[in-house]
């Protein structure tokens, strides 16, 4: 088969990254007797300095017209001072909204061969843990209004949610939960927030009309912070909004090991989605061959798995990516404490590819 891949490296570490998975996507096409036809786009503080603007039509239309997107990273101190409406960010926002990915899958799974970079008690990372957060990505507070008073020195963001959303939302936690442990935790602020009473009578309402087979229960978002890291074997699948999966899924990441290692797949009603590490831009290792590759190659993945139904290949790279671990390979972030023996990010992408 022939698919058309939109790659938007973006900013910071976000070409080298992007760079590495697309080996990994060649070599795996090269296997498998696959075709990838992979155009590159600006997006972020790179769109700004050639354009002006963080998201050229270009991109949009290109992603549009692509069977999935690729994505590295967006941002960085430069573009900092830059009014609210043009920051980098705006252009991962824009793109998501207008490709209509409204649920974001960030899996989170303690590798065994890992275990040691994990940050939790010993005993609590020996029971393990694999935790599907499905956050909500076009709503919520990212995307209501905001603004400041006349005079400047007051400010609001507002938190918006409709039931139509939440239960598009809900309805994909539901699916993948059947696919696995058949769980899923609600997490939301209802003892405090209206959109998260909203939330709980929406989730629960479809549970019983279509999902009463699966296991549910509703956790405060700062108790599921906090169980995250006293329990994480707890976790199935979690659902959550926009901002509570923003922040999760960073938490999620260092107790997995490293943020260098979640991948992520963001999806809407139609085949094409686009697929990047949750990780950001690093600029601060920019350019230096420091960055660890794995989570947006495992970004690829799930690629090959949510948008081209390629589960073999999805496997394969994944199998690679755990083997190449398991044989004590590591990148600066994941290599033990005053460890002087870890590969750059090329090193990496190397080792992976010989194992595909
Ligand atoms: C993420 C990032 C983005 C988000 C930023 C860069 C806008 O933190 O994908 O988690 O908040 O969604
Ligand atoms: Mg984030």
């Amino acid at each position: 088969m022939k698919y058309n891949i939109a790659a938007v490296p973006g900013d910071g570490i976000g070409p080298e990254i992007v760079a590495s998975a697309i080996e990994v996507l060649k070599k795996v096409g090269e296997k498998f007797g696959h075709e990838f036809n992979i155009k590159e786009y600006d997006a972020g503080g790179c769109a700004i300095d050639k354009y002006g603007i963080p998201l050229p039509k270009e991109t949009t239309e290109g992603c549009l017209a692509s069977d999935s997107v690729l994505l590295g990273a967006v941002g960085g101190q430069k573009w900092d001072d830059i009014p609210n409406h043009l920051r980098p960010e705006k252009a991962l926002l824009a793109l998501r909204k207008e490709l209509g990915l409204y649920t974001n899958l960030r899996p989170a799974k303690i590798q065994p061969a890992l275990a040691d970079a994990c940050v939790l008690r010993p005993d609590i990372a020996a029971k393990g843990f694999d935790i599907m957060i499905v956050r909500e990505l076009t709503g919520g507070i990212y995307f209501g209004e905001r603004g400041r008073n006349e005079k400047g020195d007051a400010a609001f963001d507002t938190e918006s949610y409709s039931a139509y959303e939440i239960e598009r939302n809900a309805r994909n936690a539901f699916e993948i939960a059947r696919k696995r442990k058949s769980h899923v935790t609600s997490v939301e602020k209802s003892n405090v927030l209206e959109t998260s009473r909203l939330w709980k009578e929406t989730v629960h309402k479809l549970h019983e009309s279509e999902y009463p087979d699966v296991k549910l229960d509703d956790m405060y978002v700062d108790n599921a912070a906090m169980q995250l890291v006293r329990d994480p074997s707890f976790f199935d699948v979690m659902l959550t909004s926009n901002m509570f999966g923003d922040i999760l899924s960073d938490e999620a990441s260092q107790v997995t090991g490293s943020i260098g290692l979640l991948a992520s797949a963001s999806l809407g009603d139609s085949k094409r989605g686009m697929y990047e590490p949750i990780h950001g831009s690093a600029p601060d290792i920019a350019g230096k061959d420091l960055a660890n590759p794995i989570a947006t190659i495992l970004s690829a993945a799930m690629m090959f798995r949510y948008s081209f139904d390629l589960a073999a290949e999805a496997d394969c790279i994944e199998n690679a990516v755990n083997k190449v671990l398991e044989a004590g390979w590591r990148t600066k972030d994941i290599a033990a404490q005053g460890a002087e023996n870890w590969l750059r990010g090329s090193e990496m992408t190397q080792k992976i590819l010989a194992e595909i």
